[in-house]
């Protein structure tokens, strides 16, 4: 256990009810942000200190800041929920400290304490929990993260961060929540490579996902699929999202995890789901050929996106430079309709959760 506690200093004063209402009357997704904000610093040789729920508010960086130069940093997102009961509660926070903590790892930052990360969360959440959307696709994005604040221009691990958590009232993460989005297989660009921050959520990986996602865009796709860096045939997974293959039979192929694909915690939760539900779930390699030549020849049945901010989102049509085709009649499928209703469920407290997953704030 860390002794980490948060001060609560709540200034200016937060907006009104009317003012929030109007905000989050059609929030989209990452633009509508609460009032506070949880934050707090390490210095090499103190530890983690000066740990604070606070106001939101821009925050001084001095231009020499390593995250600027180096992008040293670290992101996480979870939701919280507005429950049937007017309660909210959080899906799996635990496991997105822990990845936290790998990423941290990874990128070479101190590990901010998981029960700190958990507390920073729930103590956001019961301060703004006002904020939390009560429709039927909205929810309070979660967005902790950590980023090297010392002023030093050589390489090297900084010395000096900052931790800070923000939320974002938020509705679904693409324009149609009932609808199919479109990929782009992606031939040009990798993600990422073998040994290297694909699994950590680092903002690096997501800066190089954006030239791919700008070539997705302007052929009318929402999302890029990412081919494996070495032999470029196998899929690993979509720009902000994991990705599942439904067969005729019933069984799930989903591609196993490694060093180069993120370790989604709604992958992790589709496939206990999808298990329990009597489904064959396999994590094994799955090729761009065999997707093209599956769909062709009736095999595969259904595609779809999970991730905390798309939940699940079923694939309608794969485009490529060469060729594009459509999946099943190019509309949400049973399966991917069953098991996000399955997960949805659990999140919001309408059934019974057998996992722990499901944590009331
Ligand atoms: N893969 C990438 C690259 C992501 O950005 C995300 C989103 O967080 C995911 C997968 C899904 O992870 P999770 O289900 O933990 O949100
Ligand atoms: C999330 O789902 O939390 C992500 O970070 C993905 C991003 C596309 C918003």
């Amino acid at each position: 256990m860390s002794d980490l506690t948060f001060e609560i200093q709540s200034h200016p004063a937060p907006r009104t009810a009317e003012e929030r209402a109007a905000l989050m009357a059609n929030p989209g997704f990452g633009k509508v942000f609460t009032d506070h904000m949880v934050v707090a610093r390490y210095t090499a040789g103190r530890g983690w200190h000066d740990a604070r729920i606070q106001a939101r508010e821009a925050i001084p960086l001095d231009p020499a800041s390593a995250v600027l130069h180096y992008a040293q940093e670290i992101f996480e997102g979870l939701k919280a929920y507005r429950t049937a009961d007017g309660g909210a509660a959080l899906f799996r926070p635990d496991a997105n400290a822990r990845r936290f903590r790998h990423s941290a790892e990874r990128l070479a930052i101190p590990p901010f304490p998981e029960d700190a990360f958990v507390d920073a969360v729930r103590k956001l959440v019961e301060i703004d929990r006002a904020w939390i959307p009560d429709t039927p696709d909205g929810s309070l994005y979660l967005r902790p993260f950590m980023i090297a604040t010392e002023a030093f221009l050589g390489v090297r691990p900084a010395s000096e961060y900052l931790f800070i958590t923000i939320a974002s009232a938020v509705g679904s993460y693409f324009k149609d929540p009932n609808s199919t989005v479109t990929v782009w297989v992606s031939e040009h660009y990798t993600r990422a490579a073998p040994g290297g921050t694909g699994a950590a959520k680092c903002g690096g990986n997501y800066a190089a996902s954006l030239a791919p996602q700008s070539e997705a865009a302007a052929q009318g796709c929402e999302q890029v699929v990412f081919l494996d860096a070495v032999e470029r045939r196998y899929i690993e997974e979509l720009g902000g999202m994991n990705v599942f293959f439904v067969f005729e039979d019933g069984t799930l192929v989903t591609p196993p995890l490694s060093d180069s694909i993120l370790h989604g915690i709604t992958r992790d939760s589709v496939i206990t789901l999808a298990r329990e539900a009597g489904l064959t779930v396999k994590e094994e390699p799955y090729t761009i050929d065999a997707w093209r030549t599956d769909v062709r020849e009736d095999r595969l049945t259904e595609a779809f996106a999970c991730g905390t901010a798309a939940v699940i989102t079923p694939i309608g049509t794969v485009k490529g430079r060469e060729e594009s085709f459509t999946i099943g009649n190019g509309k949400a499928g049973p399966v991917a309709q069953r098991l996000r209703s399955l997960l949805v469920d659990i999140q919001r407290g309408n059934t019974n959760d057998a996992h722990g997953w499901f944590q009331k704030i």
